[in-house]
């Protein structure tokens, strides 16, 4: 990029000029490296396991990132966070009583700040509204998944991202398995064609049971929810759509993001059948339907004690393809076999390297649509698990259902939607 545009997109985005080590890793030119010496600041909301480590990954990014405001809506989750960064980061975390926000308005003062890039990290129910706020307000962003609960919300954050484009501002997925360098060489020779047309895509995410949190009995109804929030399909969006949805992420990536026509499921809830698991499921199996009669097959489990797997296998009408995730085994069957073995990477870390590279090096990256798409795909087995009805593609996104309250703060008094029964609860 030109100097002048370059600094025309920096100065466009409120980015800050340039600088790191990091250039030297992805092979930029060594005279802009040499202009890149200014600091990066950085935003935190929702400082919990993933946005620790994403705010680690940011400050390991370069050597000129520092991070100076979090956000949470518990006081004992920041202090945790702002601990471990501390002990990893020292000063590079500047992280003062005055820029520390607990409540449900932190996310916004976060948003509000001098920040160059902010890290969305909350339970998934505040991705569309705090993506808005974040390309409304000119930051770049690190946006995890998934992007929404519901279409409505699925509307919005596609439409934030378009906007992030015409802003230059960069926007990367925390869909971590596509800045993984094995699964990139693995799909990449898919998509050219290693195993012909893939017919099928078989994937699975099938796991044990997840944590469940102590809460106080004075914290309101709401919170108390927040604490445990996987179980709420209206803040996580079920387990199809808060964690199997890294595996149809994949199927959706070897289509290449293609719309499928029509989904049909089943799913329930069989072992976590307690009150304090919430209305969620904790199986589904999912058939979608793509053009031309392919097909991609999707069982998930969060059930104890039960075998597990977590990959995809894809048939194609030249061979054959397994990416186990659990073994680290990318291998592809067809006219060349072949297996992945090279050096694997830290893809948490790449998501992050490249999103500070980009914003550096003036190259906005803007994975919008098919973080939108791929999670979308996930809310979509979810409305044919939950109402056993076969679901078209534009009937599903065209959804007006929107899952939870219009917005939720500590006063929020919302009754969950009851567990869902096929065949009785109905589609809208
Ligand atoms: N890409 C991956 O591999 C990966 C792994 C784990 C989690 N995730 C995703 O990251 C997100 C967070 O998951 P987690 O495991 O860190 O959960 P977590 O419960 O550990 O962290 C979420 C944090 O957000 C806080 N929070 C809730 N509402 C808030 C609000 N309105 N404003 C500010 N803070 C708020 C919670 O108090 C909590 O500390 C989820 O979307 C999850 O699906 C992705």
């Amino acid at each position: 990029m030109k100097d002048t545009s370059r600094r025309k997109f920096l100065k466009s985005t409120g980015a800050v000029a340039l600088g790191s080590t990091l250039a030297l890793n992805i092979g930029l030119p060594k005279s802009s490296f040499a202009m890149n010496s200014d600091t990066l600041k950085v935003g935190l909301i929702g400082c919990g396991g993933r946005g620790t480590g994403a705010a680690n990954q940011a400050l390991s990014a370069d050597k000129n990132v520092i991070i100076t405001h979090m956000a949470d809506i518990f006081q004992d989750r920041l202090n945790l966070s702002i601990n471990s960064l501390k002990k990893i980061h020292g000063d590079k975390v500047k992280v003062g009583k005055e820029t520390q926000f607990v409540g449900f308005d932190g996310a916004k003062k976060v948003i509000d700040s001098d920040v160059d890039v902010v890290i969305l990290t909350t339970p998934p129910y505040f991705r569309p509204m705090q993506l808005e706020m974040a390309v409304e307000a000119g930051k770049h962003i690190f946006c995890e998944k998934p992007v929404a609960v519901d279409a409505p919300g699925i509307k919005r954050v596609m439409a934030a991202a378009k906007k992030a484009k015409e802003k230059n501002l960069s926007l990367v997925s925390g869909f971590c398995w596509r800045y993984h360098i094995p699964k990139r060489e693995t799909f990449g020779r898919i998509l050219d064609g290693a195993i012909g047309n893939v017919q099928s895509v078989y994937s699975t995410y099938n796991t044990g049971g997840l944590w469940l949190r102590d809460v106080e009995p004075d914290w309101s109804p709401i919170s108390k929810k927040l604490r445990n929030w996987i179980y709420y399909n209206y803040l996580s969006g079920d387990h199809i759509v808060e964690q199997a949805i890294h595996s149809i992420d994949m199927m959706s990536w070897v289509f290449g993001d293609a719309k499928p026509l029509k989904a049909t499921g089943t799913g329930g809830r069989q072992s976590r059948t307690g009150p304090e698991y919430g209305n969620v499921y904790d199986h589904f199996a999912i058939e979608y339907e793509y053009e031309n009669g392919v097909k991609g097959y999707h069982f998930t489990r969060q059930q104890k004690d039960c075998s597990n797997s977590y990959g995809v296998e894809l048939m194609g009408d030249k061979g054959q393809c397994i990416v186990d995730v659990i073994r680290g085994r990318h291998t592809i069957k067809g006219s060349e076999n072949w297996k992945f073995r090279g050096d694997s990477n830290d893809m948490y870390q790449q998501e992050h390297d490249e999103l500070f590279a980009s914003i550096r090096n003036g190259k906005p990256m803007n994975d919008g649509e098919w973080m939108a798409r791929s999670t979308m795909l996930g809310i979509m087995g979810r409305m044919v698990a939950y109402t056993g009805q076969t679901i078209t593609f534009d009937e599903a996104i065209n959804s007006a259902e929107q899952i939870g309250p219009d917005y939720i703060d500590n006063a929020t008094v919302f009754a969950d939607p009851e567990v869902a029964r096929p065949g009785i609860t109905k589609f809208s």
